[in-house]
């Protein structure tokens, strides 16, 4: 009796775990507000890697889109090269209009800086890395397992088996229910 009760209700733990991770996947686009409250601006002495830490909390997908909010400063979408030297001369898009919102079409990694040298290399830049799989549109997944798709791209994400295995799991634990419930 007692071990029939805690697989149940392991089982039940691992369908709803299971469950709000689907629902997670599902959301659709996001606007992020970069450095949340803080914003954009230069980090203050005792927190330089501000935007790193703010960037690795958060889940970037296509779709998804940044507003950089500041004042009296600006934000430039840079190449790698722009980036790390704080290099403001070719920006990709560049904007200092105070509520900047930018989106991220693509996968891949984005790299941003502030327009100004001094505050760029205070830390005042962010990279951001964009998932390869879409996850909001479920057919696309699958388009994007297809070996038929001829762009190297597509055959890149390691996503589509996870979700395949969480589905697995999810019917094992439903299996493992219903047996429970009919013991
Ligand atoms: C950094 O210093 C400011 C005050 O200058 C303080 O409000 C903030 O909590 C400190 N942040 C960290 C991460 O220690
Ligand atoms: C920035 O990059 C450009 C090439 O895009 C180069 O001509 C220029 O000297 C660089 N400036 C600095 C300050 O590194
Ligand atoms: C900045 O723009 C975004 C998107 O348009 C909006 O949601 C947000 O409220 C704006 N923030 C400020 C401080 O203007």
């Amino acid at each position: 009796m007692m071990m029939m009760r805690s697989s149940y209700s392991c089982s039940l733990l691992l369908m709803l775990a299971l469950m709000s991770s689907v629902s997670m996947a599902a959301q659709g686009p996001r606007l992020f507000m970069v450095g949340d409250d803080f914003g954009w601006r230069v980090p203050l002495p005792n927190d330089t890697a501000v935007y790193s830490h703010w960037a690795s909390t958060n889940r970037f997908h296509i779709g998804d889109s940044l507003s950089f909010v500041y004042d009296k400063d600006s934000v430039m979408e840079v190449d790698k090269f722009g980036f790390y030297h704080c290099n403001a001369s070719d920006p990709i898009t560049a904007f200092d209009n105070g509520n900047s919102t930018l989106d991220l079409d693509r996968p891949g990694l984005f790299y941003f800086i502030s327009g100004s040298h001094p505050h760029c290399t205070s830390g005042q830049r962010l990279i951001v890395e964009v998932m390869h799989v879409h996850h909001h549109h479920h057919n696309q997944d699958i388009a994007s397992m297809s070996p038929i798709s001829s762009t190297p791209s597509a055959s890149a994400s390691p996503l589509p088996p996870i979700v395949a295995s969480a589905a697995f799991l999810a019917i094992a634990a439903l299996v493992s229910f219903l047996t429970i419930a009919h013991d």
